[in-house]
């Protein structure tokens, strides 16, 4: 994949992930691993809050921008909140991404509780086009570790998405991770050997991102 094709090739682009795709190429990057915002207007214990969590606006959009630039017969796999799986499901469609699996993570503490303990993340594998079952399958049920949030207050485990990138990415593809926040995703597919776009909307996370890449 040549430079111009893709001129975000490992970097962390600080921007508006809708806008930084849209300056990228059609098919340039061969797998997306993301944990865009829930939509429930989250706040952590200590007050901190997620960009764009209080409003779908963004959703279409990106999701659009993200099946344009996935090269065909490749897999998307994106975090949700389950509350408003509606309105991501129909994202999903809509940008043309057909649903091949359901990934659940249970969690051994309860991140709030309501009605019921909340125990477990969720995300969905989304496929663009005619997609190659993989060699190796992985569960669907795959265990969660707790990260401590030190670094974002929805800081992904790297443990936890390091296999997704083994499976889904052949070794020298791009993975893109347009809600990247930390650079949970990026240093994931850096340990493992991919390149990697990371997009994010705030510059502290931003520079959070590039310093766990090059330290
Ligand atoms: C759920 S967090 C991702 C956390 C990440 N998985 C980690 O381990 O650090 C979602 C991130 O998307 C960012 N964001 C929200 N809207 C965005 C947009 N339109 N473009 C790029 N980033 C955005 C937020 O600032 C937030 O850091």
């Amino acid at each position: 994949m040549s430079l111009l094709a893709n001129p975000f090739r490992n970097r962390v682009v600080n921007g508006d992930c809708t806008e930084v795709m849209r300056q990228m190429a059609p098919g340039s990057v061969d797998f997306i691993l993301t944990d865009p915002p829930y939509l429930v207007n989250y706040h952590a214990r200590d007050g901190q809050t997620v960009a764009n969590d209080n409003n779908p606006d963004w959703l279409e959009p990106a999701f659009r921008e993200m099946h344009r630039v996935l090269k065909d017969g490749s897999f998307c796999i994106s975090f949700y909140g389950w509350n408003k799986v509606d309105l991501f499901m129909h994202a999903w469609r809509k940008a043309g991404f057909r649903i091949v699996g359901h990934l659940v993570f249970p969690k051994a503490y309860a991140s709030s509780v309501r009605f019921l303990k909340s125990q477990h993340e969720q995300a969905y594998l989304l496929a663009k086009g005619d997609a190659a079952l993989p060699a190796t399958p992985l569960s669907d049920v795959i265990d969660w570790s707790y990260t401590g949030n030190r670094l974002h207050p929805t800081q992904k485990p790297v443990s936890v998405l390091r296999p997704f990138i083994d499976t889904f990415c052949q070794p020298g593809g791009v993975v893109l991770d347009p809600f990247c926040g930390s650079g949970s995703t990026l240093v994931a597919a850096s340990a493992a050997r991919r390149d990697y776009v990371g997009i994010e909307l705030e510059v502290r996370h931003c520079r959070t991102a590039q310093l766990r890449l090059h330290s």
